[in-house]
């Protein structure tokens, strides 16, 4: 998205009003609020009677960092009560291509990340690793509200909650990997987390991998940037700065080898600050 469009829709998604070929317009304007609202009452009611869900209203939520527009479903009876959560997108919205030129991936257009990310949940939610899909068409996607925090919210508050999530979410990345995707976008604020069952769930799949990087490159590349991400100052750095040996440890319990091995042919910058324990990737 460019400055000038990107600025316009923050500016704007107080009133909702989006540039969008939704409600089948093909050339870009603007919707409202209410026409928006119209879409998800027409195109949910069925899945709505399906699921035997009570009356809803939807709430929007803010643009998301790629220019959807998110929301949730709420029961109008229990209006805190989220019945399901989803993106609005418009094919201009948001510029494809690459967003940081050092990372071997491709932020897609905002019609194919919705076509991918409802891909990845039907394939992966009944493995229990993603949210379940409940509708999805070009513009639009709505999946199961999943009642858990995010990873980067728990360890804000608390780093030492690294040493509970960090093996489980190592062993949620290889179960996602052994049915053959990928997530390319695994920075702690994509991973949902509930303390009380210990599930952990991936959303947010808008990245597709860049042509010249081959599948288990992929797979190593997850790893890399969940460690990156991991490792921030306000996420775990500090827990695992006081006990370097403990992380060192279950990184390379829980990390395939040959995905390790992999992971060492990245530049530094792919690396980030996973470099600074590189022993995680020999073999
Ligand atoms: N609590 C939740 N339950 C289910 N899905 C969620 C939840 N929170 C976020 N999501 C999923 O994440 C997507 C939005 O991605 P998110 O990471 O919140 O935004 P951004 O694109 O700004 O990073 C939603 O479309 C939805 O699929
Ligand atoms: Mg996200």
């Amino acid at each position: 998205m460019d400055t000038s469009s990107s600025t316009l829709l923050q500016r704007v998604s107080r009133s909702f009003r989006i540039i969008g070929n939704a409600l089948g317009i093909s050339s870009a304007r603007y919707a409202t609020h209410s026409e928006v609202s119209s879409y998800l009452h027409q195109h949910l009611e069925c899945v709505a009677a399906d699921l035997n869900w009570p009356a809803w209203s939807p709430r929007w939520l803010g643009v998301s960092s790629t220019g959807s527009l998110l929301f949730r479903l709420e029961s109008i009876e229990c209006p805190s009560k989220c019945i399901a959560i989803g993106r609005y997108a418009s094919h201009t919205s948001m510029s494809s291509g690459v967003a940081e030129p050092s990372l071997p991936r491709i932020l897609l257009n905002p019609a194919a990340g919705i076509e991918r990310e409802s891909r990845v949940y039907q394939s992966l939610a009944h493995h229990g690793l993603t949210p379940r899909l409940l509708f999805a068409d070009t513009c639009c996607l709505v999946n199961e509200y999943v009642d858990a925090e995010r990873l980067s919210d728990v360890l804000r508050r608390d780093p030492e909650q690294i040493w509970l999530w960090l093996p489980k979410v190592l062993d949620a990345i290889s179960a996602m990997h052994r049915f053959n995707e990928h997530h390319l976008d695994l920075n702690c604020g994509n991973i949902l987390v509930q303390p009380t069952s210990g599930l952990v769930r991936f959303v947010d799949f808008e990245y597709e991998v860049s042509p010249e990087i081959e599948l288990p490159q992929s797979q190593s590349f997850d790893y890399v940037r969940f460690l990156h991400g991991v490792l921030k100052r306000r996420r775990g750095e500090k827990a695992i700065q006081r006990d370097p040996t403990r992380f060192l440890q279950v990184c390379r319990t829980h990390i395939p080898s040959e995905i390790r091995r992999r992971a060492m042919t990245f530049p530094a910058a792919v690396l980030g600050r996973t470099l600074r324990y590189s022993t995680i990737f020999e073999t």
